[in-house]
């Protein structure tokens, strides 16, 4: 470990690459789960982390996949006593992404007990017919016994996935799917466009012709979702995030100090730049430059200034492991302004922005000075807003954000 003097890294991703089956819309690197690969992946994995384990004191740790909830339970325990034995347990927000399929009160119950205290689930829609399309194993009853299976185990804090603009899905699709998923009273939603991703079967079919993208229907679905998230209680902190300042039922949850250092408050009187109590402080984290290592095949890291990037197979991956190395296909140290422009994209994601000063202390970069025209345009358009603390995106931005913070970027 080379860790020196330096801080240890606060942040940790775990990519489990297993599913049951392969959606039609997903490019994430998972693969049909075979009997023994599974289990050459735990040791192997549990091998991995050991090797960065001495510069690791996680604040956050994620398990996203593929289906992490696919493993099994002795794997599952395997995993959990591990990450005790290197110190590794007990974070602050520990989140692990379930699939309704593989969701069991055993195995919720052993992860509830083992420190695990958020749970991601993967819904995306609520109409049978679109959760077929998608290639999706679940049925929309499952997602409801999924969800109460959780909260029988304890898990109060949850998060459900959607996607909108889907083909074929009406309007009227979505706002039933929103209304039943909100009824659900999750603490966070995420609500993602499908992004036709390169090598999928839906690609293909919308290269094939067999539907087309319609830009206009997917902004009403987003009107949709932004007014009906918000009636419900929740509030967006990031373009496709949205979580609650407190449980549904009762009480405000104050928030700990441990969750302000997991970043899910900024320190500002104003409501619109603070983030939900519920907000993801793992994912503030990526939006925010912050270092965070990255375990299993095709996990990408960060750690101070350095990308890397872990091989893309699985056999692969345990090959190397098993010699005793990292699995590290790439890695990438890029200049000091090609990363803050990265990070000025990334955090202008949210919709706090980037207050100048945490961007100034993050990067080294002050965003008034070599963004200044960027930002001047961006507020011209109507995109952006220069405040006197900060830069952000305005609603309209938001809806465009990919757009707009490329303009940040940097080579
Ligand atoms: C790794 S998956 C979540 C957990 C689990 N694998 C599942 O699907 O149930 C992360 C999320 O990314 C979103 N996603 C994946 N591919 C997408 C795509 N092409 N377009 C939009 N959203 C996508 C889905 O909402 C999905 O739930
Ligand atoms: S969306 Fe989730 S379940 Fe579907 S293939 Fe991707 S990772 Fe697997």
């Amino acid at each position: 470990m080379t860790a020196g003097s330096a801080q240890p890294v606060t942040s940790l991703y775990v990519h489990v690459p297993f599913c049951a089956h392969k959606c039609e819309y997903c490019a994430f690197y998972s693969e049909a789960a075979a009997g023994e690969l599974v289990n050459r992946y735990v040791a192997a994995l549990m091998r991995e982390t050991a090797l960065v384990a001495d510069d690791l004191k996680p604040h956050t740790l994620f398990f996203g996949g593929g289906t992490p909830s696919l493993l099994n339970l002795r794997q599952w325990e395997q995993i959990l006593k591990t990450l005790e034995r290197l110190n590794l347990a007990g974070a602050a927000e520990w989140t692990v992404e379930c699939n309704p399929a593989t969701v069991s009160l055993d195995k919720a119950r052993l992860l509830r007990s083992a420190g695990v205290n958020r749970i991601s689930m993967g819904v995306q829609s609520l109409n049978e017919d679109l959760l077929d399309r998608l290639g999706r194993v679940h049925s929309r009853g499952m997602v409801f016994q999924s969800f109460d299976v959780l909260r029988q185990a304890g898990f109060d804090n949850v998060n459900l996935d959607l996607m909108f603009a889907i083909p074929g899905q009406t309007l009227e699709m979505w706002r039933a799917t929103l209304a039943e998923a909100l009824a659900l009273g999750s603490e966070h939603l995420s609500c993602y466009e499908v992004i036709y991703e390169q090598d999928t079967p839906l690609f293909a079919r919308l290269q094939a012709g067999e539907f087309d993208v319609d830009e206009e229907l997917a902004c009403a679905m987003f009107d949709e979702l932004l007014e009906r998230a918000s009636a419900a209680g929740f509030r967006q902190y990031e373009v496709a995030n949205f979580a609650r300042d407190a449980r549904k039922e009762n009480g405000v949850r104050e928030c700990s100090s441990d969750e302000t250092s997991v970043g899910h408050r900024i320190n500002t009187p104003s409501l619109h730049h603070s983030i939900p109590a519920f907000a993801c402080g793992h994912n503030i984290n990526y939006w925010r430059g912050g270092s965070f290592y990255g375990l299993g095949p095709s996990a990408t890291g960060y750690v101070r200034g350095v990308r890397t990037k872990n091989w893309s197979n699985t056999t692969l991956y345990c090959d190397q492991i098993e010699k005793g190395k990292r699995a590290i296909e790439s890695r990438e140290e890029l200049a000091p302004l090609a990363r803050a422009g990265e990070t000025a994209a990334f955090g202008l994601r949210m919709n706090a922005g980037w207050p100048f000063n945490q961007f100034q202390q993050t990067t080294g970069f002050d965003l008034r000075d070599e963004w200044a025209t960027e930002m001047k345009q961006l507020t011209e358009q109507g995109w952006g807003t220069i405040e006197p603390d900060r830069f952000r995106l305005t609603c309209e931005g938001l809806r465009f954000a990919d757009a707009a913070a490329e303009q940040f970027l940097r080579s």
